[in-house]
């Protein structure tokens, strides 16, 4: 591991240690070992995909107040400072401003094979029992209700339509989990992925099943 790796990995580790809304520093470090994961399997390059992936939530909008698209900004000015060459600050720059899911009919595009790993890398860890885990974690933090049957999911078509939603957690099943399958880059993280998607379809059948008495398994 390279030293500015090494570097980056305790300054993200004493700034996530204790948050405890998803964005913790184990959720930056799963994202980080399945970045390392999928490189071996697909290439890129190892020092860019890892510098990424730990900065990846550095500044994501549902912790710094509400400002979209900062994340960038903040992990170019922490590897200035550390004097990393200007060309490589701008291609994690890239990747981290293009990394995030921005709604279910916003496109999102990653150019580079470095960008496609950590998005995969990253999504992968919102899907499946850590996925749902999570996005539990994240409703509660926010005070919002686990499931409400007459609220329906909506499709958002912008970035800041999405970033505004408060709707129950059941909802942001349909609004970003379970889309995610379809929207992985490699093959290894849509095999990984197919798996976790399957684990989530069978969750939200249980918990169907459980909330309403027809068709209940005794
Ligand atoms: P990621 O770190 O995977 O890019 P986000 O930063 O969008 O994901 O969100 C962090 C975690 O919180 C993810 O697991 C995500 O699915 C979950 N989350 C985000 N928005 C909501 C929401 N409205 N309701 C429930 N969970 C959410
Ligand atoms: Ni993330």
């Amino acid at each position: 591991m390279s030293e500015i790796v090494n570097h980056i990995i305790q300054l993200v580790k004493s700034k996530f240690e204790h948050d405890p809304s998803g964005h913790d520093w184990f959720h930056i470090e799963r994202v980080h070992r399945m970045a390392v994961y999928l490189h071996q399997k697909e290439g890129g390059e190892l020092e860019l995909i890892e510098l990424a992936a730990l900065l990846h939530d550095i500044s994501d909008h549902k912790m710094n107040g509400g400002i979209l698209n900062q994340g960038g900004i903040v992990a170019s000015k922490i590897l200035e400072e550390l004097s990393y060459p200007a060309e490589r600050i701008e291609k994690v720059k890239s990747i981290i401003d293009a990394v995030s899911f921005k709604g279910a009919n916003v496109l999102d595009t990653m150019e580079t094979i470095e960008g496609k790993i950590v998005q995969d890398a990253d999504r992968l860890d919102a899907i499946g029992a850590i996925g749902i885990a999570r996005a539990f974690s994240f409703g509660g933090n926010r005070n919002r209700a686990m499931y409400v049957p007459s609220e329906n999911p909506e499709m958002h078509n912008s970035f800041e339509d999405y970033a505004r939603s408060e709707g129950h957690t059941i909802n942001h099943f349909y609004e970003k989990l379970l889309l995610l399958k379809d929207r992985l880059h490699t093959d290894t993280a849509r095999k990984i992925g197919q798996q976790r998607h399957e684990f989530m379809e069978n969750y939200l059948k249980q918990f169907y099943n459980e909330w309403n008495t027809e068709n209940l398994i005794e």
